[in-house]
């Protein structure tokens, strides 16, 4: 596999060509069993054709004597769907590595945070940046991002925190977004991720400026698919978020929240009354949170990376896991609380301290994700209809995905059919 990105792998966009993998994760639940939850398919070939995945089968079932079809990969090793990352802050500019310093010498986030650093640090860094410096700065960590293996990323706004700043971030996630070199890219409208200090301490004023004016604007320009909101003892309450998540239903737009990543104010309830398609962090949540996000069937993102800086405790992920609850990864890559773009070492930490089964692990990073990023029917999986977003792993099976390598494994990466990365 020596293409080089970009490069294609079939001579025209109409002819197929085949991948060809010694073991196949395809996370195809028609393929999946409670012994097989990954839908494995061992000496697999998958063929591709106009970006698309055509079909999936064994190997001699699709390679047939006779049969024209070029294999233009051929996979010693395991491949898998493309990973998607459910939640990253990704369009942000600066470093705030003294505040890691600080923390890791035993400063306090939060503390930090109510004195003017944390979030507010990165909002000035952002906020002094042109659009083009944002969507540079996003496009290379996107293609730092593709080198691990990832095709599709959630990236927030939230370090704009005034009107224009907020919409200059999903400016440049827009135009990074139409580059289809990099993996495919879900915008999420953020502004309520803390308070500016042009804000003095009214967050109902705030919060009601983003409901009443900023946010139909964002609906308006198309540049948002989700609203988040960051609800927690030190960021909005319920009372406050709620409006700003009603007028993003009421405008068509999906919901996904920050919830209880230090207290337990109830915002898995009101996840779960507003129908988000996932309540994120989770480290304190109680029995009625989990109980109503699993009536509502609302997706926990698990973000592992960030507790494990925090120095928390992982969230209730048997009470989530035994209320059928899905458990979906991120790597929530921001320069606070998960200073990283990897997913897989996000995957790491939830098999090594969350305890998730590394089948819970990938599902979490293929099919779950990408359906609680409104793609199931784009990608997420190896099956025929979807796109062929795939990453031909240099490893032989993926439990060894899952191991905290801390270098990228993936030897080739394709989305929509052509390479976005490749290794030597
Ligand atoms: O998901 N908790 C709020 N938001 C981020 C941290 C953002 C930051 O520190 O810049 C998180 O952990
Ligand atoms: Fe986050």
């Amino acid at each position: 596999m020596t293409a080089p990105p970009g490069a294609a792998l079939a001579e025209g966009p109409d002819r197929p060509f085949v991948v060809a993998a010694r073991r196949l994760v395809t996370c195809d639940p028609s393929r999946a069993s409670a012994a097989d939850p990954l839908g494995i398919v061992e000496d697999a070939a998958i063929v591709v054709r106009g970006g698309a995945i055509e079909a999936v089968g064994r190997r001699e079932e699709i390679l047939r004597p006779g049969s024209d079809l070029e294999v233009a990969i051929e996979a010693a090793g395991v491949v898998t769907p493309g990973l998607v990352d459910c939640h990253t802050h990704a369009p942000w500019v600066g470093s705030r590595d003294a505040e890691y310093a600080v923390r890791m010498a035993g400063g306090d986030y939060e503390a930090i945070a109510a004195a003017g650093g944390g979030i507010v640090a990165s909002m000035r860094a952002v906020r002094a940046a042109t659009t083009d410096e944002l969507a540079s700065a996003l496009r290379a960590r996107l293609g730092r991002m593709a080198a691990l293996g990832v095709t599709a990323v959630e990236a927030k706004s939230g370090y704009g925190l005034d009107e224009a700043a907020e919409r200059k971030q999903l400016e440049a996630v827009a135009e990074a977004g139409r580059d289809a070199r990099l993996p495919r890219v879900v915008p999420t409208y953020l502004a309520l991720h803390a308070l500016p200090p042009e804000a003095g301490a009214d967050r109902a004023a705030y919060a009601g400026a983003v409901a009443r004016s900023w946010l139909p604007a964002i609906a308006a320009a198309g540049l948002a698919r989700y609203v988040d909101a960051y609800i927690d003892r030190s960021a909005f309450s319920v009372d406050e978020a709620r409006p700003v998540l009603e007028r993003a239903r009421a405008l068509g737009l999906g919901v996904r929240v920050h919830v209880g990543q230090f207290a337990d104010v109830g915002g898995a309830e009101l996840a779960a009354a507003l129908g988000a398609a996932s309540a994120d962090h989770l480290e304190h949540v109680a029995p009625e949170g989990i109980a109503a996000l699993a009536r509502a069937g609302v997706a926990a993102a698990l973000l592992p990376v960030a507790s494990f800086t925090l120095r928390q405790e992982p969230p209730p992920v048997a009470a989530l896991r035994a209320a059928g609850v899905p458990l979906i990864v991120g790597s929530d890559a921001n320069p606070g609380t998960a200073p990283t773009e990897s997913l897989p070492l996000a995957l790491a930490l939830a098999v090594r301290l969350y305890g998730l089964t590394v089948a819970e692990a990938v599902l979490g990073a293929t099919r779950e994700a990408a359906r609680a990023l409104g793609l199931g029917g784009v990608c997420g999986a190896v099956r025929p209809g979807l796109r062929a977003d795939l990453v031909v792993w240099d490893l032989p099976h993926e439990n060894a995905i899952v191991q905290p390598w801390g270098a990228p494994r993936a030897r080739a990466v394709l989305r929509d059919g052509a390479l976005i990365a490749a290794a030597g």
